[in-house]
């Protein structure tokens, strides 16, 4: 019976671009789905960018953009990485969607039918001048053990020390420099603690599927101490507006917390492409979404990385089994890459711009092959060794494989007239038919997600192949006589050879192996043409297939960016982001600007970012205003200086006092690419108090 398979890679929050360790996840994905259509499988492989939640939120609000204008920004760059790489996706949608829409509240929904969903009032942080609820990570603060100042609100990066953000000291919202304020309000929560979640989640992540280390894992989320402690909570799945997100039916102004809806993205996701008739088209699927994915038959696999288990072992599965859903056959996690040993960061994604690798002219499928060279089933990371790719693409892909066509080809056309014997000696036949047994454990490790041992295997056969053209030396039988039989015999055992080579790549290098089906002159190869012969055959012209890296390249894709590169999105934008909207005079009036003096001016102690400024604007008394210039202005640079201050602006209560206004300075977004803070100075003759219009 036909397996059918439902596949996703986890869905990219929808703030940057792709770096190298989504394209890893999506190269992973993509040899182990080709492997399965190349198995005549029906496989229906989606993507989606995850586009709600604060952190997205914020970044448009900084942007000058709506969230949705600018989760559309980043949609708009995900085809030239996906093409590029040749990541063969049949649908690629977005958590923010009617889909995603109607699927999330029906899962809740069931999920409090279910009584699966309570409520409960709790305290949190609140950002009294945003007026919003603010997430752990927008507030800092004194360590509450050793006092440092500026941690987050999880852990202190100075002594270590854990805690929650109600324990910092003199805490204050990195939104707005704000004192938050304790507040409360009503969370709706899925109980996962309860005895059937518990019951259902140990035998789902305890029943062998998993990855034994991620099983193990698991176990010791579910463990608790002897005080109790430990052990499953409930989820907390509410956020409070303003919130960039899916409404809670029944409950105003309550959005679900982005990780609720990004899951239910893949589901959208297939919806969507089933909705336009996809899968119709593709494998005459007659069925609806419903339908399809009610069917226990289908498989469903989900790759991720290994940061992302628990939302993927645990809450995923069990809101699915108890919404009366198809719960995921499996979770395939796998590890981190890193470049040189070095961790890359998540947000920045250096490393490598897998899209600078693109531009260089560098071959994606050296990339596929090396990433794959270093693929097991393990949650172990990968590491980028640019020596160590060099020699494996140039030693192994060309050296061993590429190769074997363009020592036998030539001969092949000039001599044969492009044909190939069916007539092959016993050695021959004796090679190929060792070649053809090894199919059966490359296509188990294919399956398995053992991509480097699939790779190994298949470059021992290569080396087999070599072996075998060393020891005939066709270019030496090309030039004695009577030895035509021969020569036709050898070369066309080679081609065969790497015919049945390509056949066990094509997972990893599918358009080399496009390209070499057109000079073959066959129909896509699968695994069961390994088991038949090509025989007496026309093939084309041998055309290179694949060039050898230069190690420059990779000096290149290493070398620092030039300033305006490192920020691709947004490099054509002026002074990096987009013109905000249009306004009226009257909006611009109701900003009041005024001249001012600065009067004093004076570092904060505890702040790597503020100075303090003591500002007259002909009140008759001066401001406090705090401005976070220090980066770019000494006190004595700045005192006696005239600038531009915003005199209406509500006062905020800062971490360090009050702050009376604002002043005016200009900066591009990207301050890694465009460094520097200018404030503004007016031109000779202007006094304290005038208004700027
Ligand atoms: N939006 C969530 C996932 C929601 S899935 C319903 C998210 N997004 S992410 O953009 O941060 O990460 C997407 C995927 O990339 C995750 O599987 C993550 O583990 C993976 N990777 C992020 N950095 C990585 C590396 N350095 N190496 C390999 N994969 C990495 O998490
Ligand atoms: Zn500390």
């Amino acid at each position: 019976m036909t397996r059918k398979l439902f596949v996703t890679t986890a869905l990219p929050y929808a703030n940057g671009n792709f770096h190298i360790g989504h394209i890893m996840e999506y190269i992973q994905a993509d040899i182990w789905v080709r492997f399965q259509r190349m198995q005549g499988a029906e496989v229906h492989f989606v993507g989606a960018d995850d586009a709600h939640g604060a952190p997205i939120m914020i970044a448009a609000e900084k942007a000058g953009k709506t969230p949705q204008e600018f989760v559309a920004s980043i949609a708009a760059g995900r085809k030239q990485y996906l093409d590029g790489f040749h990541i063969s996706f049949d649908n690629w949608h977005s958590t923010d969607s009617p889909e995603n829409t109607e699927l999330a509240q029906g899962i809740y929904r069931a999920l409090r039918r279910n009584g699966l969903i309570s409520s409960r009032n709790i305290e949190q942080f609140f950002d009294p001048v945003k007026e919003m609820f603010l997430p752990d990570r927008y507030i800092k603060g004194e360590c509450p053990k050793c006092a440092a100042k500026d941690q987050y609100g999880d852990s202190c990066e100075v002594c270590g020390a854990v805690y929650t953000p109600t324990d910092l000291k003199n805490p204050y919202s990195t939104l707005t420099g704000a004192t938050p304020v304790m507040k409360t309000s009503e969370h709706y929560f899925f109980q996962l603690s309860s005895q059937r979640c518990i019951d259902f989640l140990q035998q789902w992540t305890q029943d062998g599927k998993l990855q034994p280390e991620v099983a193990n894992k698991i176990k010791e989320w579910f463990t608790t101490d002897e005080a109790g402690a430990g052990g499953l909570s409930d989820w907390d799945i509410s956020r409070d507006a303003p919130y960039f997100g899916i409404e809670i039916p029944d409950a105003p102004g309550k959005y679900f917390y982005v990780w609720l809806d990004a899951p239910v993205g893949y589901l959208a996701s297939l919806k969507n492409y089933f909705d336009k008739g996809g899968p119709k088209a593709r494998y005459n699927e007659a069925r609806s979404f419903d339908e399809f994915i009610a069917d226990p038959h289908v498989e469903q696999y989900h790759f991720i990385g290994k940061d992302i288990t628990y939302f993927h072992t645990l809450f995923w599965p069990a809101m699915l089994q108890f919404s009366g859903r198809k719960v995921p056959n499996n979770v395939f996690v796998h590890g981190f890459i890193t470049v040189s040993g070095e961790k890359m960061s998540k947000s920045r994604g250096t490393g490598i711009d897998p899209l600078k690798y693109l531009s260089l002219g560098m071959n994606a499928e050296w990339l596929r092959y090396y990433i794959a060279a270093k693929l097991n089933a393990k949650v172990e990371d990968v590491d980028f060794n640019p020596e160590d790719f060099v020699a494996r693409v140039n030693a192994d892909l060309v050296g061993k494989y590429v190769n074997i066509a363009s020592r036998a080809a030539g001969f092949v056309s000039k001599r044969f007239g492009g044909e190939l014997t069916a007539a092959l000696s016993a050695d021959g036949e004796q090679l190929l038919g060792g070649l053809r047994a090894g199919a059966d454990e490359v296509q188990r490790l294919y399956e398995e997600r053992e991509f480097g041992k699939a790779l190994r295997e298949i470059m021992l056969l290569a080396d087999r192949v070599n072996e075998y053209v060393d020891q005939n030396k066709p270019w030496e039988l090309a030039k004695q006589q009577g030895m035509d039989t021969r020569l036709h015999d050898v070369c066309s055992v080679c081609i065969e050879a790497f015919r049945l080579l390509t056949i066990y790549l094509k997972p990893v290098l599918p358009a080399l192996a496009a390209n070499v089906e057109a000079f073959l002159k066959v129909g896509p190869l699968t695994f069961t043409d390994a088991q038949r012969p090509l025989g007496a055959h026309a093939i084309g012209a041998y055309q290179h297939l694949l060039q050898r890296v230069d190690p420059k390249q990779l000096d290149a894709l290493f070398e620092a960016p030039a300033a305006a590169d490192t920020a691709p999105a947004t490099a054509s934008l002026p002074g990096g982001e987009e013109i905000a909207p249009t306004i009226g005079i009257e909006d611009f009036a109701k900003v009041d600007l005024r001249i001012a003096k600065i009067i004093n001016c004076e570092y904060v102690e505890g702040s790597d970012k503020l100075l303090r400024l003591t500002l007259d604007a002909g009140e008759g008394q001066t401001r406090n205003v705090f401005s976070g210039i220090k980066s770019a202005y000494k006190p004595e640079d700045l005192i006696g200086k005239l600038t531009v201050m915003v005199a209406n602006l509500a006062p905020r209560k800062m971490k360090f006092g009050l702050s009376e206004g604002m002043v005016l300075a200009a900066s591009h977004t990207d301050e890694q690419a465009h460094p520097g803070v200018f404030v503004l100075e007016p031109w000779p003759g202007a006094e304290p108090g005038m208004r700027v219009r």
